[in-house]
């Protein structure tokens, strides 16, 4: 039996900052190979920069000066206060020592002590599409009591092999069926005219997306939020390139589809949000919003490589839209949940 220490991650205590990120990496180097590379600017930006909407608690599992595991619980204030979300790791080699087990009863605990009912965590998890993703999450969650709420597929756009002929065909056929709506692209805070529209769609993205018994609820989002979260973006270093279409006549908002480009890394990027409000759903806006931001980010960052994106399996309409704009299969991952109450 190891003997460790849980402790929480200071700052600045450089060699256990230094050994926390190395655990990071070896667990990211075993287990999730093929998946979007991690990067250690992301979770060390975390640890300085607050984030008003979460407390993220950073947690180390530590054996003479060693870290050998890692607990990140984020406890939201904003909305969803019935529940806590966490990812955890033990270094390959330090494992089925107890170490896993500590750290998630010390998430359980941490959590049921602020008021949540409810632990939540995504994982990559193996499946044909990303053979070298291994398998140890799953099977220790189960046996801690995790049900398996939320399966969702990975899917990856390698921008250098999309088929720009097919994807002006698809544009061309697509803006036929989308007369009367009008694109608006931009990056930062969104122009006045349409924020109220994108903070509107941004709270109705928590609950309009296949969320099989994930206990996600709706979200408290207003235009202050999204100004917000763009402050929040520059003190990060992080670009979120945004393409909404607008209803000309009336001048409401159909949808919006965002890319996230995370400082420190410039090979691999992340679609976010993509929603079609119901009202103007049968426009093929969905696939005009994407090849729009797509295009965008092709031009704004010409050395970016892959976009990668996740989907409910459920969720086809957003699938086939995916793939029709040269997005293709790449892994998969589950969201495991525990009611504590
Ligand atoms: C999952 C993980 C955190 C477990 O860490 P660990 O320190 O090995 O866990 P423990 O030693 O406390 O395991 C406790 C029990 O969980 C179960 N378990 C753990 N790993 C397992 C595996 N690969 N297959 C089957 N059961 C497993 C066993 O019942 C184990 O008890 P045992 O060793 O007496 O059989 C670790 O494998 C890991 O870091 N994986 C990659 C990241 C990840 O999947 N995180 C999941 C949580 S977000």
């Amino acid at each position: 039996m190891t003997h460790f220490d849980i402790v929480r991650v200071d700052p600045s205590d450089h060699g256990l900052v230094q050994s926390w990120l190395d655990a990071q990496e070896s667990v990211e180097e075993h287990d999730f190979q093929g998946l979007s590379p991690w990067r250690p600017l992301g979770p060390l930006v975390g640890l300085v920069v607050p984030d008003p909407d979460n407390r993220r608690e950073q947690w180390a599992a530590v054996c003479d000066g060693e870290v050998l595991g890692y607990l990140t619980l984020v406890l939201s204030d904003r909305d969803n206060t019935h529940l806590a979300n966490f990812s955890a790791g033990v270094r390959p080699g330090s494992r089925r020592r107890g170490i896993g087990s500590a750290l998630l009863r010390h998430a359980e605990e941490r959590a049921a002590a602020d008021g949540r009912t409810t632990v939540s965590t995504w994982l990559a998890v193996p499946h044909e599409s990303a053979p070298d993703v291994r398998g140890d999450g799953g099977p220790f969650l189960i046996d801690n009591g995790y049900k398996r709420s939320l399966e969702a597929a990975v899917r990856m756009c390698d921008l250098d092999a999309v088929d720009e002929d097919e994807l002006d065909r698809v544009w061309d056929a697509a803006w036929a069926k989308a007369d009367g709506f009008e694109l608006v692209s931009f990056h930062g805070v969104p122009p006045e005219h349409v924020i109220e529209g994108m903070a509107y769609l941004n709270a109705r993205m928590y609950t309009d997306m296949p969320l099989g018994d994930w206990d996600l609820q709706e979200g408290r989002i207003t235009a202050d939020t999204l100004r917000l979260w763009e402050r929040q973006r520059l003190q990060k270093g992080q670009l979120n390139l945004q393409t909404a279409v607008v209803h000309r006549e009336s001048g409401e908002v159909a949808g919006f589809t965002e890319i996230q480009v995370t400082a420190g890394n410039e090979r691999d990027c992340h679609q976010g949000n993509t929603i079609v409000d119901p009202r103007f759903r049968g426009h093929r806006l969905g696939t005009i919003l994407k090849i729009a931001n797509q295009r965008r980010l092709r031009s704004m960052r010409p050395w970016m490589r892959r976009v990668w994106t996740g989907n409910a399996e459920s969720n086809s309409q957003m699938i086939s839209i995916n793939e029709a704009v040269g997005y293709r299969l790449a892994g998969h991952e589950t969201v495991f949940q525990k009611k504590l109450a």
